[in-house]
């Protein structure tokens, strides 16, 4: 456990090598609200025609961080400054959880994401009893895709027509990976020998 001197309540965060994991309170709402209205951002996260905004977007912010086993803001340990979020949403009767992660443009492509990324499957895994980790990424968002791949997440399906961009219909790609093989890459016990 890591104590962040930069969360608005004396509360316990978690910590990788360059970032705080800070559980999420309604004090964040505002700069996730920024953090979704950035132009770069947007696109990536919502769709064309069904975008929520204003405080149908903040409610829906606000509820999807809620119902997460684990939603974290994530802040630069230098600074403590709000780099994004991230979260996973576990499904008790599959053992699935479905990971969410977005950083504010500024942190992008230094391996902040990627280091979030393998904090948190690796977290979920060791302590949801998850059987499979699962994603979906939009198929032209080629910086996520790369993130995902390089930690081991394999492509499970493709859903054709399922979202509209610059008036165009594009795939959402589904992604997934096992425990059983997050456990050989890294050095987990094998539940089930
Ligand atoms: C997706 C996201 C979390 C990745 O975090 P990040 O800190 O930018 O990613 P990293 O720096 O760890 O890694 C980026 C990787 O993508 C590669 N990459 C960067 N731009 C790329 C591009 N246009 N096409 C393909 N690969 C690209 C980089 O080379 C790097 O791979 P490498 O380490 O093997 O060289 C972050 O960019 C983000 O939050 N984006 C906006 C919201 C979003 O897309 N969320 C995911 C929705 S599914």
């Amino acid at each position: 456990m890591y104590v962040c001197l930069h969360c608005p309540l004396p509360m316990a965060g978690y910590s990788t090598e360059r970032l705080i994991l800070c559980p999420y309170t309604e004090a964040d709402l505002d700069d996730l609200m920024i953090l979704w209205n950035d132009p770069l951002v947007r696109p990536l996260v919502v769709d064309d025609d069904i975008a929520l905004r204003g405080q149908k977007l903040k409610d829906a912010l606000h509820s999807s961080m809620e119902r997460a086993a684990f939603g974290v803001i994530i802040r630069l340990k230098t600074t403590g400054e709000f780099m994004g979020q991230m979260m996973v949403t576990v499904d008790p009767e599959t053992y699935e959880g479905v990971f969410g992660i977005c950083l504010s443009p500024k942190f992008w492509n230094n391996g902040y994401g990627t280091e979030a990324t393998r904090y948190m499957v690796d977290y979920s895994f060791r302590w949801f009893d998850l059987q499979r980790m699962t994603l979906s990424v939009w198929a032209s968002n080629t910086r996520a895709r790369a993130v995902y791949k390089k930690i081991g997440f394999k492509i499970e399906g493709r859903r054709r027509g399922s979202v509209r961009r610059s008036n165009r219909w594009e795939y959402i790609i589904r992604m997934g990976i096992l425990y059983e093989e997050w456990a050989a890459m890294n050095s987990l016990r094998h539940r089930y020998s």
